[in-house]
């Protein structure tokens, strides 16, 4: 079994994970993590050095070395991996893989992206709150066609992890 979390910057993908990871006694992978210890860089690092065309070879490269493993696991995904190449194809593709969509609308997408942008290259030099809200309505529009071929769709607002991960 291989559960695949999508969503957006921001969504819990890695919280929800984590927890998951516990309740179901499955292993925990995060696919950014796993690109940042074979690269020996920080993410920010890698599109800064290398740019973001190669961190997302990277990421397809990854995503399909995990997906290839026979053993169980649940994997956070970036949230801009199901949106590049033939990323969304391979997941569906996938023997035993269920994606699930971590949906979050913009407000609090927004409010816990303001305190943690320094690590995220795509939104770290946007100034005010306006500038980044405007951002994440447009990015945010153009990436829910691929977050919503998952096979389950899971709204977070106003719910605790402990809620979205039993759902
Ligand atoms: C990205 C999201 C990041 C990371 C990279 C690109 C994106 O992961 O993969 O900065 O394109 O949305 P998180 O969703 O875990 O922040």
């Amino acid at each position: 079994m291989k559960i695949i979390l999508a969503g957006y910057m921001g969504s819990g993908k890695s919280v929800v994970g984590q927890e998951l990871s516990g309740k179901m006694d499955l292993k925990f992978l995060d696919l950014d993590a796993e690109i940042r210890k074979q690269e020996n860089l920080t993410i920010a690092e890698i599109f800064a050095e290398k740019g973001e065309i190669y961190f997302r070879r990277k990421e397809a490269r990854v995503l399909e070395y995990l997906l290839e493993q026979e053993e169980s696991f649940i994997l956070a995904l970036g949230g801009g991996t199901p949106c590049y190449g033939k990323n969304l194809q391979l997941i569906k593709n996938s023997a035993g893989a269920t994606l699930i969509y971590l949906k979050t609308g913009l407000l609090q997408l927004k409010q816990r992206l303001l305190s943690e942008r320094e690590h995220r290259p795509l939104i770290k030099d946007l100034g005010s709150p306006e500038v980044l809200e405007d951002f994440i309505r447009k990015h945010l529009f153009e990436r829910t066609f691929y977050y919503n071929q998952s096979d389950l769709i899971i709204s977070t607002d106003d719910k605790s992890v402990l809620e979205i991960t039993s759902e």
